[in-house]
């Protein structure tokens, strides 16, 4: 076992498969998080997935559980566009988190969307590749640990 990984999604990606899904994709959460346990488990990992439409709830996961980790992949919602209280969670923690947008921010009708307070703290950012873009994260946070 090469060691844990956390997969966390913020406010409203519970909804995902019925929310929005011109934008979103039809996939679910649970959907989401079964196929990056399958790639956790290929790439020697355990994953540990958790959602919550809080902000706080969000910051306790991530003071408990991303110490010992190898990373976090991080969904934030709409937390991305006004949470310094995440920002300075991230960069408080002890291990990288990539930040990680199913729709591609800067492509997106509202001008809110591209203004991203979170990605200053995050090792990296992948926007606009659907649920893939959870997978690559995954894989840069274990390479990188090698
Ligand atoms: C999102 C983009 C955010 O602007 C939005 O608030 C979300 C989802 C995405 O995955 O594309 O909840 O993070």
């Amino acid at each position: 076992m090469r060691g844990r990984l956390l997969m966390v999604n913020g406010p409203n990606l519970n909804l995902l498969g019925r929310r929005e899904p011109a934008i979103y994709g039809h996939s679910t959460l649970a959907e989401l998080e079964e196929m990056a346990r399958r790639r956790a488990t290929e790439l020697g990992c355990e994953l540990i997935c958790f959602q919550s439409n809080s902000e706080g709830a969000i910051l306790d996961f991530l003071h408990d559980r991303a110490p010992g980790s190898l990373g976090v992949v991080l969904n934030p919602g709409a937390l991305t566009h006004s949470s310094y209280a995440l920002y300075d969670c991230l960069r408080a923690l002890p291990v990288p988190v990539v930040e990680v947008h199913l729709s591609n921010l800067f492509a997106r009708a509202e001008e809110f969307r591209s203004r991203d307070v979170v990605a200053p703290a995050a090792a990296g950012v992948i926007c606009g590749l659907g649920p893939r873009g959870y997978l690559l994260a995954m894989e840069f946070l274990v390479d990188r640990d090698e």
